[in-house]
């Protein structure tokens, strides 16, 4: 298989995309990371991409008249680089339909709860890890996934699980939840990159 393009969309942090260039320099990734976006110039994202020497652009949402066009110009970066897996890392903006039909089956995210539990609108960072708590379950986790045009409700590549402890907060859940999204993102990218992933019927099958 040709060496894969990865383009990463970012807005925060940005330790997923720490943990996938990890994976990419120590050779477990058959890929290159070859453009990091986001939508925030302050994210710290863009700074661990330059420090590894990736390009970094930052592509301000309020530049452009709407959603669409917004999208059209992420495309046109990634195109620009033979982009062929877009990976959301922490990504704070809702993809257009466009821009969804361009990449089908080749964007993934990483959603921070056992999907379909406590995926869809208003579910991200903490509001997820304190909804976790409240609801009294006992195992929460992390979820990769295709994306699709709803929110959180693309097929579902691979989860991980951890304990919600009695005495959790949203912060402290986060953390052990964030040590097992550091270990799989990277593990699906290699899956992904190295063309093990097949989808049947909107269904992910994964031959390893
Ligand atoms: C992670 O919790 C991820 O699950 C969610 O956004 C957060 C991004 O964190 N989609 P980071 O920017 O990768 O540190």
């Amino acid at each position: 298989m040709p060496s894969l393009n990865i383009g990463v969309l970012v807005s925060g942090n940005g330790t997923n995309l720490q943990a996938l260039i990890d994976a990419v320099e120590k050779g477990k990734i058959k890929g290159t990371v070859s453009v990091v976006l986001s939508s925030r110039e302050d994210a710290y994202a863009l700074k661990r991409a330059r420090n590894h020497g990736i390009e970094a652009v930052f592509l301000d949402p309020e530049k452009y008249p709407d959603r669409d066009t917004y999208c059209k110009a992420l495309a046109r970066e990634l195109k620009r680089r033979q982009v062929g897996l877009v990976c959301l890392a922490g990504f704070m903006y809702i993809l257009s339909p466009y821009f969804i039909s361009q990449f089908k089956y080749r964007i993934i995210n990483i959603h921070p709860a056992l999907l379909p539990s406590f995926g869809g609108k208003g579910m991200y960072g903490y509001h997820v890890h304190e909804a976790v708590i409240n609801s009294g379950e006992s195992v929460s986790g992390c979820t990769v996934h295709f994306v699709d045009e709803g929110c959180d409700t693309g097929p579902i590549i691979l989860q991980s699980m951890v304990s919600v402890l009695s005495d959790d907060t949203p912060e402290k859940l986060a953390q052990r939840v964030l040590t097992e999204e550091h270990r799989i993102y990277p593990e699906v990218v290699r899956l992904f990159s190295e063309g093990k992933i097949i989808i049947e019927n909107s269904t992910v099958k994964i031959k390893d």
